[in-house]
């Protein structure tokens, strides 16, 4: 199938979460006030070397992202990609003032037309891809691709748009920082969110790309491919 080289970049914590559970309007903790600035500069090094940046509804109503490029990292803007299979995105999100980066909204055939013609007002594009709440991700991948040129597409969450991703064969490579702190909480979000794997299939696997020390984080790149030493 066409489809973009795909790559999931996530910050993970000790304990592997990447967010406290939060209410929308509550402020992020896990962010350029506890990161280090080398790391966001390199997580930016990465948004500027995609075609597309893609998240899931939750990301942007809990954030408010505007998915760009900071710190002066070179290249123009990719094109931002948002999951929203119902049209929920409130008009005023930042991610919507397409004047400062191309964005397509990913919806379904059950999206109320009202709300698609009003991201389209803002100048965003859409892709209608499946029914229901969840975009069909196979049909999405394959008209970036097709459609809108997309070659190279960082998928930076969350939890619930990794587990989609996986489950759907789609990520060619998994990018992880271990970060030095602790979140906790049975409730915070991990990478992979919603239903586990086993017991209705096997677990996915993944082999170890690169290992990088960066002071005292670990930036970990992972591919899928049979775990070496095996029985
Ligand atoms: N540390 C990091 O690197 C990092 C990076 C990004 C985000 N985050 C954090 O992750 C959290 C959000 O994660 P989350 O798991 O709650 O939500 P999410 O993955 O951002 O969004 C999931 C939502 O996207 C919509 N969606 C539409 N089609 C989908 C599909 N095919 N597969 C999956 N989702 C689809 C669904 O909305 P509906 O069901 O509502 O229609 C779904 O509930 C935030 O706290 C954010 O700060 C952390």
């Amino acid at each position: 199938m066409n489809r973009p080289y795909t790559f999931m970049l996530v910050a993970v914590s000790l304990d592997g979460k990447i967010s406290p559970r939060r209410r929308p309007g509550q402020p992020n903790p896990i962010g350029p006030s506890l990161i280090n600035p080398e790391i966001m500069k390199l997580h930016n090094s990465q948004r500027a070397k995609t075609d597309g940046i893609m998240v899931g509804l939750n990301s942007i109503l809990l954030d408010d992202s505007r998915l760009t490029l900071r710190d002066q990292a070179e290249g123009r803007n990719p094109t931002r990609i948002v999951l929203d299979g119902l049209a929920e995105i409130p008009l005023t999100a930042r991610v919507l003032n397409c004047q400062e980066a191309p964005t397509i909204i990913a919806v379904t055939k059950d999206a109320p037309a009202e709300r698609v013609k009003a991201f389209q007002e803002r100048g965003a594009q859409i892709i209608t891809s499946g029914r229901g709440r969840y975009v069909n991700l196979p049909h999405l991948m394959r008209t970036l691709y097709e459609q809108f040129g997309i070659r190279r597409l960082l998928v930076e969450g969350g939890g619930t748009v990794h587990q989609s991703m996986i489950a759907a064969g789609l990520y060619d490579e998994l990018h992880l920082i271990i970060c030095p702190f602790v979140i906790g909480g049975s409730s915070s979000i991990s990478p992979v969110e919603r239903s586990s794997f086993w017991p209705k299939g096997q677990v996915p696997v993944f082999k170890l790309d690169k290992a990088e020390v960066l002071g005292d984080y670990l930036y970990v790149i992972y591919k899928p491919g049979e775990i070496s030493g095996r029985q």
